[in-house]
């Protein structure tokens, strides 16, 4: 597979960055798209050294220039608007850059010839869980605008599959956390809403507190249940759906967690041990749209991929993002 070359969309992001290293581990030639509203362009240019084309997935001239210039075998989409709360408040940018972005994409791609897709899902498409651990034949019934854009994918790449012959992989991830084990490339959102990073911030004296949203939640400890997924192994996991479709397989949808709950109380816990850090932590009351627990099976992965996900502890994963978030923002 090593003479292959794969556009990756959002790579200068958290998850694409992470990505494409495991690409270029595995002797993959990599092209990045990013608009780098919110990608790092440091990060490309001096960790990866990949190619960055600067543009938009909505920028269908750009497109077709791209797959003329290059010869693609495949893309991986990680280029999308990922803030819930502001899907709510504002779902037009989300609509028009998570769907008609991608429609765009398929379509150049169409176009081009180019017919295997790594697709950027969500278990925010499964909505309130009627069962733990979320199967991927659960309902899909997305509770915001955010999980309902990426469905609309879904839902399009299987229409695409049989009308066009684009075959795609869709991974629905649980919570990505955690850093390249080496140290150069983690987890840099600005604005940041994600706990572990949050807690982080609170151990490097750059917040005063982390905030604990409930803690009357029908779970051990009162506090909401997250399955966090280490961000390699979720790069492992794109490398092992592109193999699979390099190799023929039909269009699939797996999840990617760590089958693993663990509470906001169990992280703010384990991050002060590592941290060796107080770490102030302050109950207030549960946000709107937060189901108690959110935890997936990745069976499916691990028996048609064969994805063996190396970093499941918690203690790890926070290791991890500490050694990051000390060398990016210490
Ligand atoms: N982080 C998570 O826990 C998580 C969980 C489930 C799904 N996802 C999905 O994974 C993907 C990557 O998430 P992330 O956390 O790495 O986010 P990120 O914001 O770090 O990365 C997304 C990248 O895409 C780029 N981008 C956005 N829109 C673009 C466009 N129209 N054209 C070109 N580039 C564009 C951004 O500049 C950014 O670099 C997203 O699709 C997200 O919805 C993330």
């Amino acid at each position: 597979m090593a003479d292959k070359t794969v556009l990756v969309t959002g790579g200068a992001g958290y998850i694409g960055s992470q990505a494409v290293l495991s690409l270029q581990r595995r002797g993959y030639r990599v092209i990045v798209l990013d608009n780098l509203v919110y990608g790092h362009r440091d990060l490309v240019a001096s960790v990866l050294k990949a190619e960055l084309i600067v543009g938009d997935t909505g920028d269908r001239p750009l497109l077709d220039q791209i797959f003329t210039d290059h010869k693609i075998d495949a893309v991986m989409h990680f280029a999308a608007y990922a803030y819930v709360g502001e899907s709510v408040t504002a779902p037009a940018k989300y609509y028009r850059n998570n769907v008609v972005g991608t429609l765009t994409l398929l379509e150049a791609m169409i176009a081009a010839g180019v017919k295997q897709f790594v697709f950027s899902s969500t278990c925010a498409t499964y909505g309130e869980p009627s069962e733990i651990p979320i199967p991927e034949a659960h309902p899909q019934n997305p509770i915001n605008p955010y999980g309902m854009s990426k469905l609309m994918v879904e839902k399009m790449l299987w229409d695409f599959d049989r009308a066009y012959g684009l075959r795609s992989v869709m991974f629905r991830y649980f919570n990505a956390a955690g850093a390249d084990p080496n140290g150069h490339l983690g987890e840099d959102h600005n604005p940041e809403t994600h706990l572990i990073p949050l807690v982080l911030f609170a151990a490097l004296g750059q917040r005063e507190h982390i905030s604990i949203f409930g803690t009357d939640y029908p779970t051990p400890d009162g506090t909401c249940v997250r399955d966090y997924i280490h961000v390699s192994d979720l790069a492992d996991a794109h490398v092992l759906g592109l193999e699979y479709l390099l190799q023929g397989g039909a269009t699939n949808a797996f999840n990617l967690g760590n089958g693993n709950g663990f509470s906001v109380k169990e992280v703010i816990e384990a991050a002060r041990k590592i941290t060796a850090k107080e770490i102030k932590a302050i109950a207030t009351d549960r946000r709107p749209g937060d189901p108690p627990s959110l935890v997936g099976s990745s069976e499916k992965a691990r028996t048609v991929l064969g994805w063996q996900p190396q970093y499941a502890d918690l203690e790890t994963i926070l290791q991890h993002a500490w050694h990051w978030h000390q060398r990016r923002h210490g």
